[in-house]
């Protein structure tokens, strides 16, 4: 399986940390020295997940010289969908006219995009599809406290597509996904979530009141279990490639908070420059953030032909993967 072609769109509105010195008790300089975040984007109040997705999508479809109707499979990751129901991946579906496509969504967060590349992974190896958007797009602003100087600062509004079709068997370098690791701990649900608005506390005014259907967050025990997991799934996903540490080209890590990446890099022995970072002027897009670096390390031509690319995502469940793939 190789990766046709990549695309990614940010809203126009950007936010910065000055803009956030107004809204809540808080410092450019306490959240650049805490997280590398130095903007965000912020979708409009009209534009919806699905807008967001849909650009991103065309781009990648352009990118990969892929029309509409060749698509058979539409992933989107995202834990902000339009509604519950139907699917953004069915909105996304109306908007392309990709009619000959199934489309559906899945939830994991910030690892959504990878875990949405291991699916279309194993429908593309299987034989049983043949050219599959994968999208990963999320507007936060909408389930953000913009009180809560804890979370609020750290978020922001984006997404990244990408088109992934069979390998050529012509191709003498074996390109795609070399490995993946996926992963998940329930135990650990409470750290980082939305508490209401779905069925185990539907919103009412007082619970709206109390901000429950916002980003709830416990900062420092999400940062410790991303270092934990994430370094692991990296050694592992190097180590099932047949790789060492040293023949990764490019880190590209999920975007949000640049001392979790430094801690990455420690670990394997990285050199800091070999990670791309795009969290200072985008902020953390959840299900969007390894999408459009990915598709800003390609355009910006960071990524060669046969390159080892190292992808590792963490997030909320905790669920968290990693994926080696060879450009
Ligand atoms: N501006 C100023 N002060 C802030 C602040 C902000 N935006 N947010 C929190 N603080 C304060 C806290 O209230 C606390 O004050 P106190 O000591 O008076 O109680 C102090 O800063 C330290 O807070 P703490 O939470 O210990 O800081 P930290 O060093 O752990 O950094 C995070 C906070 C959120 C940056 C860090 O925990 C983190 O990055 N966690 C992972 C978050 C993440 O990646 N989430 C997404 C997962 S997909």
């Amino acid at each position: 399986m190789t990766i046709a072609g990549t695309g990614s769109y940010v809203p126009e509105r950007v936010l910065t940390n000055a803009d956030l010195e107004k809204l809540v008790d808080t410092t450019d300089d306490w959240i650049f020295s805490r997280t590398g975040i130095r903007e965000r984007r912020i979708a409009a109040p009209e534009e919806a997940t699905s807008h967001l997705a849909t650009h991103a999508a065309r781009r990648a479809m352009e990118n990969a010289g892929v029309t509409a109707e060749q698509l058979d499979l539409i992933i989107v990751a995202t834990i902000s969908p339009d509604t519950f129901f139907p699917s953004t991946a069915c909105h996304v579906q109306r908007n392309l006219g990709a009619l000959n496509a199934v489309a559906f969504d899945i939830s994991a967060a910030c690892a959504g995009f990878l875990y949405a590349l291991q699916i279309a992974r194993h429908f593309i190896n299987s034989g049983n599809r043949k050219t599959v958007l994968i999208i990963g797009a999320d507007k936060l602003s909408g389930i953000t406290n913009w009180q809560d100087r804890n979370t609020c600062v750290l978020f922001g509004d984006g997404a990244g597509a990408a088109i992934l079709q069979a390998r050529d068997p012509t191709d003498p370098t074996p390109r795609g996904v070399l490995s993946t690791v996926m992963a998940s701990d329930g135990r650990l649900t409470d750290i980082l979530s939305v508490p209401g608005g779905g069925s185990a506390m539907p919103i009412t005014p007082e619970n709206a009141d109390q901000r429950l259907n916002t980003i709830h967050m416990m900062g420092r025990e999400v940062f410790k279990a991303a270092v934990k997991h994430t370094c692991e799934a990296c050694e592992t996903a190097i180590a099932r490639a047949g790789l060492k540490p040293e023949d990764i080209s490019l880190m590209i890590p999920h975007q949000a908070n640049v001392r979790i990446v430094d801690a990455i890099c420690e670990r394997l022995k990285l050199p800091p420059e070999k990670a791309f970072l795009n969290l200072h002027k985008y902020g953390n897009t959840s299900g969007a953030a390894i999408a459009i670096a990915l598709d800003e390390a390609a355009r910006s031509g960071r990524m060669k032909k046969g390159d080892n690319i190292l992808l590792v995502a963490f997030g909320a469940g905790f669920a968290w993967a990693a994926s080696i793939i060879r450009w």
